[in-house]
């Protein structure tokens, strides 16, 4: 199982920017524990930050046919990107998106997402643990993926004989 984590526009400064709503947690550590778990569960895992939006389309087209899964923190295109949420639903790959904060709680621009109608889940306002239980949730839609394949499968073959 192969998961593409994309992080959008200034994720790359996690740990400096506005500590007090996304706390003291570098994007390279919060990477460090998700490749952590993914050992250990024994699934690839592939990690992609942009501030720019035409790149981030780019690396969730390149998920087409490659990637089982991807996590996703659109960060502030959330709001705003119709590209991204248009390419989420062309390639068709399961998509959990992640937000640090409460999106929710906070100021009414952040009220409108863009990416939440083509995503599977949305994971919010648990600080970097959010990404954590992106992999969890991930796993067990990867696990039901799996297994309605299999089923389907087996009903293919029962059909024919
Ligand atoms: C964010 C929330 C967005 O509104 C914001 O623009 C971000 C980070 C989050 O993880 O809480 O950059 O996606």
């Amino acid at each position: 199982m192969k998961i593409a984590v994309i992080q959008g526009p200034n994720l790359n400064m996690l740990g400096v920017r506005e500590q007090q709503i996304y706390g003291p947690m570098k994007l390279e550590q919060i990477h460090a524990q998700m490749k952590e778990f993914a050992t250990q569960n024994g699934m690839e895992i592939e990690f992609f930050q942009s501030n720019l939006e035409g790149e981030i389309v780019d690396r969730i087209q390149e998920c087409y046919g490659e990637a089982d899964g991807i996590i996703i923190n659109a960060a502030a295109y959330t709001h705003t990107s119709i590209a991204i949420r248009d390419a989420i639903a062309a390639v068709n790959v399961p998509t959990v998106e992640v937000h640090i904060s409460n999106i929710h709680r906070r100021e009414t621009f952040r009220q409108t997402n863009m990416i939440a109608p083509v995503c599977a889940s949305s994971i919010v306002g648990f600080g970097p643990f959010g990404y954590h239980l992106a992999m969890i949730g991930m796993t067990q839609i990867l696990n039901e993926v799996k297994a309605a394949k299999e089923m389907q499968a087996q009903q293919q073959t029962e059909a024919q004989a």
